[in-house]
Parts: C-alpha cells; structure tokens; sequence
C-alpha cells in the first residue's frame, strides 16, 4: 500500500504538534499546515532533531484561495493527494459577550467554522473518487457545553460537529469518514493566556483533578485515523476528564 498522507492545520501548535506526532506514528507522511514561517522552520527543525520528518505548508485557514493553493502544492510535494485532514488550527479571543466586538466575534467564526469549507472543499473530491478518506475535525468541551466569556468560540466549535455530521453522511458510501473530537482543556500556549486564578477555578471542575496533554489528543486522532477505523463516522469524541458528560 502507498503511503497515506496527512494534513494537520495548526501542525505546529500545541496540539496540532502532538497529532503529527501520532499520524507519523502510524507511518504516514505528515504535513504541518502554518500560519508563521520562522516559527514553524524552528518547529520542523527541532522535530528533526527528535527524529520526526514533517513537512510544512503555509496555508491561511481563513482563505479559500490560500487552502486551495496549499492542497495544489502539498500533491506536487509530497507526490499525491490527501487522505487525512485534520483540521485543528484555531484561535480564542474571549470576552464577556456584552463587551464582545464584532472583529472579535468574526475572527474566531472565521478562523474556527469558516475555515472547515475553506480547507475541507478542496480535498474532499480526491478523497470521494479514492474511496478513501479520513477527516478529523477538532472542536471543543466548549462548543458541546457552552462557556462563558466564549459565545464566539462555543458558536463557531458547536458548528463544527454540525459540519461534521452533514459531511459524514455525504461521505459514508466512498470510504471518508468525517469525525470530531472535542478536547477539554489541554495544557497548550492557548489555555496558558487563561488567569491563574481561573485556570485553577477550572481545574476544580474536572473530576480528573488536572488538564490534559496533547498526546493524549493525538493518540484519539491516530485512532480515528487508522486503516480500522471505517466504520466510525459522523461521532463526536469527548476528552475531557469528565468535565462535561452526555
Ligand atoms: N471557569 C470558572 N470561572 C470563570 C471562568 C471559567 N472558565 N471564566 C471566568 N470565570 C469567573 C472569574 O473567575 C470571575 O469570578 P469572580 O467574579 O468570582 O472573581 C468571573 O468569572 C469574571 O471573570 P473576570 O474577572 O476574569 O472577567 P474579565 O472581564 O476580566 O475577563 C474573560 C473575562 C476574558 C472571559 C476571562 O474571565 C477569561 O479569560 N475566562 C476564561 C474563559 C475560558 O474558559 N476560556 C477557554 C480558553 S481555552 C480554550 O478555549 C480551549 C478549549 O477548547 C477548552
């Protein structure tokens, strides 16, 4: 069998780093989508240097065209189309809602929900007509419970499972599956910016007693990933620490 390949947007962030890790664990050729070159040149040395051959791309989730452009590249590159997509890249701008501007509500839809069409749309034909193809969509505990201080982000991250869900069925009969996974939170530079103060109001929450390591992230998306994993589609993975039950 050929090698698969994979693409894992935000590839070089905290958990994104930690799911290029898991694909490659099982043998497939890894590309890290980036939005920062110097940063993600430093990322795919240093990964080097543990052993890893990543490549990257730039893409910028929040252009079509920008998506588009990497796919094109990405099967010059790496000599094929894509067969996994994670799409992971995604950012926070919280505040109270009563206090929210619209830049704030608009970057988190756009980074976090529109980016889903925008990366999705031009790899989903390849994957149709291989009859092969895994798309993982990292949401969030937030979009199935909702948080304060997030309506943007809990707006965007809840669409994300509905997207999901459509796209599963629309999938199922030509072998791509279309799954979430809804981390709680991970100990990423994300939930570093949180006050101490409330990072500790919020591990008193999680009935674990403690946040979550990206490995423990990587390790469901390789799951879901793997050749085996055909029959799991339009599921929503929770890993939270039993936060949050349903
Ligand atoms: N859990 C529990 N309590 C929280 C809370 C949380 N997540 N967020 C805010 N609060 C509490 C504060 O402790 C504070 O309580 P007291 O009045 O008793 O002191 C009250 O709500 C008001 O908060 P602030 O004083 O901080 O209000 P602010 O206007 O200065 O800041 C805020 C508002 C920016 C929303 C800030 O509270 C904040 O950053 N909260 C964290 C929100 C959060 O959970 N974001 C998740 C980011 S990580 C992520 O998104 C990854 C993922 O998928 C899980």
């Amino acid at each position: 069998m050929t090698q698969r390949i994979a693409l894992v947007t935000g590839g070089t962030g905290g958990i994104g780093s930690a799911i290029c890790e898991a694909l490659a664990g099982l043998g497939m050729k890894v590309v890290a989508g980036y939005s920062n070159e110097e940063k993600a040149k430093a990322w795919q040395q240093e990964q080097k240097d543990a052993g890893f051959d990543f490549e990257i791309q730039h893409v910028d989730v929040t252009s079509y065209e920008s998506c588009q452009q990497a796919v094109t590249e990405i099967k010059e590159k790496c000599g094929g189309s894509i067969d996994v997509l994670v799409n992971n890249a995604g950012i926070t701008r919280d505040g109270f809602f009563k206090k929210m501007g619209w830049d704030q509500w608009h970057a988190v839809l756009t980074t976090n929900l529109d980016s889903a069409f925008n990366m999705t749309r031009p790899v989903i034909e390849d994957m149709l007509e291989k009859k092969w193809g895994r798309i993982i969509n990292i949401s969030s505990v937030n979009g199935e419970k909702g948080q304060m201080g997030q309506a943007n982000y809990s707006a965007a991250k809840a669409g994300i499972h509905g997207f999901t869900k459509a796209l599963a069925q629309e999938g199922a009969r030509n072998g791509v599956t279309v799954n979430t996974i809804s981390p709680g939170y991970i100990l990423t530079p994300m939930v570093a910016k949180i006050d101490e103060a409330i990072q500790q109001k919020i591990v008193a929450q999680i009935p674990v007693g403690r946040m979550g390591q990206p490995s423990e992230i990587g390790r469901a998306v390789a799951f879901l990933a793997a050749e085996e994993g055909g029959y799991i589609t339009g599921s929503n993975l929770s890993i939270n620490g039993g936060q949050h039950m349903h």
